[in-house]
């Protein structure tokens, strides 16, 4: 016998009703900002990883793509995150440079959506955040090869070992095949939970050196 899986039903009126009713969030006219006021917020009350972000990209048959990555940066010029460059997501970059960022913050019901070109760091910038990593996690960017076939847990293992003994107790430096590349949005979209899914949408796009704000239906 096939079990269902648990998907919850449709929130009945009750439900709805007992939903907190944000109110106005989108405050000021500029989206960076608003972006920021969300994110301080979203640090606060998700459990982990308010910078994790879905990215989605696109493969050379147009067939879309997409994973979490985690947001490292973001001003003016952009979002910024790192990655192994001959992995999936790098690769499809390098052959078509534009790409969309989901994030999604479940404890405060909002999400915001970038879309634009996307341009790798210079190496100074990768360099500099590679540094921050640690140790271990900077051994682990030598040892995988990121979206590549594995043969078993073993094989990566015994390729960490091998990196961690070749660098000794030295400095480990950014591979060649690992940087970052950062999103710079020509879109933005900011939602927030209401009830009844009759949600507020605000979109941002650009217009010139500013941007132009436009509400959009649910
Ligand atoms: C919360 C979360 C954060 C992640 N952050 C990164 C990241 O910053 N960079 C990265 O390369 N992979 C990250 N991953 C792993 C990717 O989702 C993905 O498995 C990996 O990058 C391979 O993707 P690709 O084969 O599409 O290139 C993260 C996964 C999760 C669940």
């Amino acid at each position: 016998m096939s079990k269902k899986p648990l998907i919850p039903p449709s929130p009945s009126a009750e439900a709805y009703r007992a939903d907190e009713d944000q109110g106005e969030v989108f405050t000021g006219n500029d989206p960076l900002a608003l972006f920021l006021d969300w994110f301080d917020l979203a640090r606060k009350k998700e459990p982990n990883d308010a910078n994790a972000m879905a990215l989605a990209t696109v493969d050379p048959d147009g067939a879309p793509n997409v994973r979490m990555v985690l947001l490292k940066d973001i001003d003016a010029g952009g979002l910024t995150f790192f990655t192994n460059l001959e992995s999936a997501k790098g690769s499809e970059l390098a052959v078509r440079p534009k790409a969309a960022l989901c994030f999604h913050w479940k404890s405060i019901r909002r999400q915001v959506r970038f879309r634009g070109p996307v341009e790798p760091v210079d190496a100074a910038e990768a360099d500099a955040y590679f540094a921050t990593r640690a140790r271990d996690a900077q051994i682990g960017a030598w040892a995988s090869t990121q979206s590549r076939p594995m043969e078993g847990r073993f094989a990566l293992e015994k390729e960490v070992a091998k990196q961690a003994a070749r660098f000794g107790l030295g400095k480990v430096p950014r591979p060649p095949h690992w940087s970052g590349f950062r999103l710079s949005p020509v879109e933005i979209e900011f939602w927030v939970n209401r009830p009844f899914r009759l949600h507020d949408r605000l979109q941002f796009r650009r217009a010139g050196e500013g941007w132009k704000a436009l509400k959009l239906y649910p």
